[in-house]
């Protein structure tokens, strides 16, 4: 045969995975093929596909019959906005994208080769799980892909796209990675399907209800973002990709912001309501001093009470973590602490400065949070905010009371810029909290008990509730007007470009897992 002709054969035969009616199939489940994925996902044209001649080498169950050129994965290196990115594909039209010894090998590779070239790896997760016909090969492949995981967190961005089934064990690699997106509809992970729950403990439950995109989404908190169809998953990913660099050792890209750097909003200093109990909408200052107004949530479903997700200020990558007094007050809970200590750590591996906005009235109080663990969960958003070195600063809207105030990017834990608005109210806790403490013998014999309180909170919230005492002792750098927030924030981060800090040599800390 005519060896060009050959390899075109080859070539045809790789590009057709499991054929045309499985490719059909593929579309009728709403979903796209692996190659139409990673088209999407690259610049036009510069996807360089490696291994797509690679079989399997199982010979039992008839399986030498059936050889497909690249064995249900595509692999290979490209561009994302003229930045390099590797990326694999599994193809559900090849054994239902399930894990075979030399699949997984070509996962391995091309994890092996991001890490040293020090560019993110993204992994489109559409799979059967193990091939059930190669055993323990399989398995150990499934481990080879972990341990690179676990090796190149904090090294490289590692991102992970679930659209399609990932169950079993074939759920942790995603797991170790640094995002999770999730296609809703057609995409599922869980570790035990309903059919082994029902059998276990006679639950019945849908795939979609165990595992589907909303519910690793809202309940969960395994997946970071839910996205309505393939394509959007696509884009998001690109847009994710845009605000972080390519490994730990490189700065995240800059881009020249069309929005001033001096760009004052004056709607900003009606933000925070005349009555301190009312909410307000964290995530309107967010929008109103970020470049552009783009704010890209991250864990938009889950534990709404803090918010996390990245911004460009100045044309500058931020990681942003605020409190959200619109939802549970603003209070820090098991999930809110763990969300945000999460994005925290982050960030800080991969030199992404962390800016706080703060108005968190305490943890939040019951025997829930502390059969919970509350203690070891909100002690995981200390320990990051303490050991993070990138620069740090935090903005005080309102109030910031008790153990929260440490713990959300005080000036104590190595902020480096501390600003407060002139409505923060910085205190051991609220007024009424404090009075009915330091009071309770004194109203209890009061002629009118309501009207000494009111008097005492008064008394309190003009002592204590403003940012002046902390400003007084330097804990906060600057009482700022609120309307100027973005201009400060955009010099001190300017100011903060050449900070190094580092933590005291050690293996690694013990965050409290
Ligand atoms: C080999 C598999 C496969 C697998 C699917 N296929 N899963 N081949 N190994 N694990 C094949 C099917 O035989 C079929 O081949 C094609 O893929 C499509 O599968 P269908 O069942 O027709 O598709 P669908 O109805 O959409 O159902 C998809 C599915 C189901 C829910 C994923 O296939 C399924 O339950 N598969 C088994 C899942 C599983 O138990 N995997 C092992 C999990 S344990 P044809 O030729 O007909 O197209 C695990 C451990 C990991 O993964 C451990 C890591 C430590």
């Amino acid at each position: 045969m005519d060896p060009l002709k050959h390899l075109e054969d080859l070539e045809r035969r790789a590009e057709l995975g499991g054929g045309d009616e499985r490719l059909r199939r593929q579309h009728e489940a709403g979903k796209l093929t692996a190659r139409e994925r990673i088209d999407l996902l690259f610049d036009p044209g510069s996807f360089q596909e490696i291994d797509n001649l690679v079989t399997h080498r199982c010979r039992d169950f008839g399986m030498d019959e059936q050889l497909v050129p690249g064995d249900g994965v595509v692999a290979g290196a490209g561009r994302i906005d003229g930045r390099p990115v590797y990326a694999f594909a599994q193809d559900f039209t090849v054994f239902g994208g399930s894990l075979s010894e030399t699949n997984a090998a070509k996962i391995v590779k091309i994890m092996d080769l991001a890490m040293k070239m020090g560019a993110p790896i993204v992994g489109l997760n559409d799979s059967g799980g193990a091939r059930i016909q190669e055993g323990v090969l399989s398995l150990g492949g499934y481990a080879d892909i972990f341990l690179r995981n676990t090796l190149a967190s904090g090294v490289i961005p590692q991102i992970s796209a679930i659209m399609g089934p990932c169950a079993g064990g074939a759920v942790y690699s995603p797991a170790i990675t640094d995002f999770n997106v999730m296609v809703e509809g057609t995409s599922y992970m869980f570790v035990t399907g309903p059919d082994v729950i029902k059998t276990v403990t006679h639950e019945e439950v849908t795939k979609e209800e165990l595992g589907g995109a909303m519910t690793h989404n809202a309940t969960s908190g395994v997946a970071h973002f839910a996205v309505a169809d393939d394509r959007e998953c696509l884009r998001l990913i690109r847009d994710l990709l845009g605000y972080l660099p390519a490994n730990n050792v490189d700065d995240p890209p800059r881009r020249e912001p069309s929005d001033p750097i001096d760009r004052e909003d004056d709607g900003l200093d009606r933000l925070v309501p005349p009555s301190p109990n009312q909410p307000y909408d964290m995530l309107d200052l967010v929008h109103a001093v970020a470049d552009e107004g783009e704010f890209l949530e991250v864990h938009r479903h889950y534990a709404k009470n803090i918010i996390i997700g990245f911004a460009r200020l100045g044309g500058r990558s931020v990681g942003v973590v605020a409190n959200q007094p619109a939802y549970l007050a603003g209070t820090l809970d098991i999930d809110a602490s763990v969300k945000g200590a999460r994005f925290v750590r982050f960030c800080d591996a991969f030199n992404i400065p962390l800016v706080t906005f703060e108005d968190v009235p305490g943890f939040l109080p019951g025997t829930r949070q502390e059969y919970g663990g509350i203690i070891r969960h909100g002690a995981k958003l200390l320990f990051a905010f303490a050991e993070a070195t990138v620069p740090k600063v935090t903005v005080i809207t309102r109030k910031a009371y008790g153990g929260a105030y440490c713990v959300m990017s005080s000036k104590h834990i190595r902020t480096d810029v501390n600003f407060a608005w002139p409505s923060a109210e910085i205190a051991v806790m609220g007024p009424e909290g404090a009075v009915n403490i330091l009071y309770k013998r004194e109203l209890e014999k009061a002629a009118d008990p309501d009207a000494a309180r009111a008097a005492r909170v008064a008394e309190f919230r003009e002592k204590f509730a403003n940012p002046y005492a902390a400003a007084a002792r330097g804990f906060v750098d600057a009482v700022i007007r609120p309307r100027q927030t973005r201009p400060r924030l955009i010099a001190a981060l300017a100011a903060l470009e050449t900070k190094r800090d580092r933590n005291p040599p050690k293996k690694h800390g013990n965050i409290p897992l």
